[in-house]
C-alpha cells in the first residue's frame, strides 16, 4: 500500500522525469563546465589521485541527461527504498572486507555510504560525481572516519577513473544513461581501466521498458548496449543479477592478469 510519502516521491520523481524530457531539467552543458573546484578531498591520502578531474580540454559532448542539483533530495527520500532496494543491491555484490571500491556518479551517496559500510573498518571507496554540488552535499554527510576512508572526485564527463585507482569493484548506478552517446564507450573504458585484474564492474540503471518512474524511454540503454560496450572494454560478463523489476543489474570481471586494456 501506498503512503502519503510515498506518493510524494513518486509526484516529485515524476516531476523531474517530465522537466527532463521537455529538456529543462537537465543542466546546460556549459552549467557542468562552471566554475566548481576541480576535486573535492574528503581527508584521504588519495584524495587528489587520478586525471580525471574537468579541464577545458575536456568539455562534456551533447546527449547526456544530467540529474539537476535542484532535485537532489530525491536521491535520498527513504521511500526510494522500496523500489531501489539499496541493502540488497549492496548485499549482491558480497563485498569482502577491505575492497577498495568506486562509487561512479555518487550523487549525494546513497549507494556510497552502504558500500563503505560493506567494505568495512580498512576499505576505501573512491566517490566520483561530475557535479561538484552532489560532492559537496557527500562531504557533509561523512563523519570524521569516514573522511579518511572516502576520497571524493569530481570527473571530466568521458573519464570517472584511471588505472591508478586499481580498484577492486565499480558501482554505476542510475548514472550510465546520464552520459552523453559520444562520451559512453570512452567512460565505460575508463571504469574497466580504474579496475584492478580481477576486479568487477556492476552496472545498476533503468530498464528500457515503460513504467511510472525514472527518466525517459529514449534516454535508458538497453542491457545489450551495455554488454557490448563493457566487451569492447575488455571486460567478461559474469553475472546477471535479476532483483529490481525497474532496473538492470548486470556485473562484468576484468580478466585476472590483465594489466592494460584496450
Ligand atoms: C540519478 S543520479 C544517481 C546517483 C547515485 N548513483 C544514486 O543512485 O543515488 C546520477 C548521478 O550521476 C552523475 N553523472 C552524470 N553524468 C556523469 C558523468 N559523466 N560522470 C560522472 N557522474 C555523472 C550526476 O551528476 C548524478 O549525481
Amino acid at each position: 500500500m501506498q503512503t502519503d510519502r510515498f506518493r510524494r516521491t513518486v509526484v516529485l520523481l515524476a516531476a523531474a522525469v517530465a522537466t527532463m524530457a521537455a529538456g529543462g531539467g537537465c543542466e546546460r552543458e556549459s552549467e557542468r563546465e562552471s566554475a566548481h573546484a576541480p576535486v573535492a578531498a574528503a581527508g584521504s591520502p588519495a584524495a587528489s589521485a587520478g586525471p580525471a578531474a574537468p579541464s577545458a580540454t575536456s568539455a562534456p559532448r551533447p546527449g547526456g541527461h544530467l540529474f539537476p542539483m535542484s532535485m537532489a533530495p530525491v536521491l535520498d527520500d527513504p521511500q526510494r527504498d522500496e523500489w531501489q532496494r539499496p541493502d540488497d543491491v549492496v548485499g549482491a555484490l558480497s563485498i569482502r572486507p577491505g575492497e577498495r571500491i568506486a562509487d561512479v556518479g555518487c550523487g549525494t551517496g546513497y549507494f556510497t555510504l552502504r558500500l563503505l559500510r560493506a567494505t568495512g573498518a580498512t576499505g576505501h571507496v573512491v566517490a566520483v560525481d561530475v557535479q561538484q554540488g552532489m560532492l559537496d552535499i557527500l562531504e557533509r554527510r561523512l563523519d570524521a572516519d569516514a573522511k579518511t576512508r572516502v576520497t571524493l572526485r569530481r570527473n571530466a564527463p568521458d573519464r570517472p577513473l584511471d588505472r591508478s585507482d586499481a580498484v577492486d569493484l565499480v558501482l554505476c548506478a542510475n548514472t550510465l544513461y546520464e552520459v552523453g552517446a559520444a562520451d559512453v564507450a570512452q567512460f565505460v573504458q575508463s571504469m574497466a581501466d580504474g579496475l584492478a585484474p580481477g576486479g568487477r564492474l556492476a552496472v545498476v540503471d533503468w530498464r528500457p521498458t515503460q513504467m511510472r518512474l525514472g527518466p525517459p524511454l529514449e534516454v535508458r540503454m538497453t542491457p545489450a548496449r551495455v554488454r557490448e560496450l563493457a566487451l569492447r572494454a575488455g571486460l567478461a560478463p559474469s553475472q546477471d543479477v535479476d532483483l529490481l523489476p525497474t532496473h538492470m543489474f548486470l556485473v562484468f570481471t576484468k580478466p585476472a592478469g590483465t594489466s592494460k586494456l584496450k
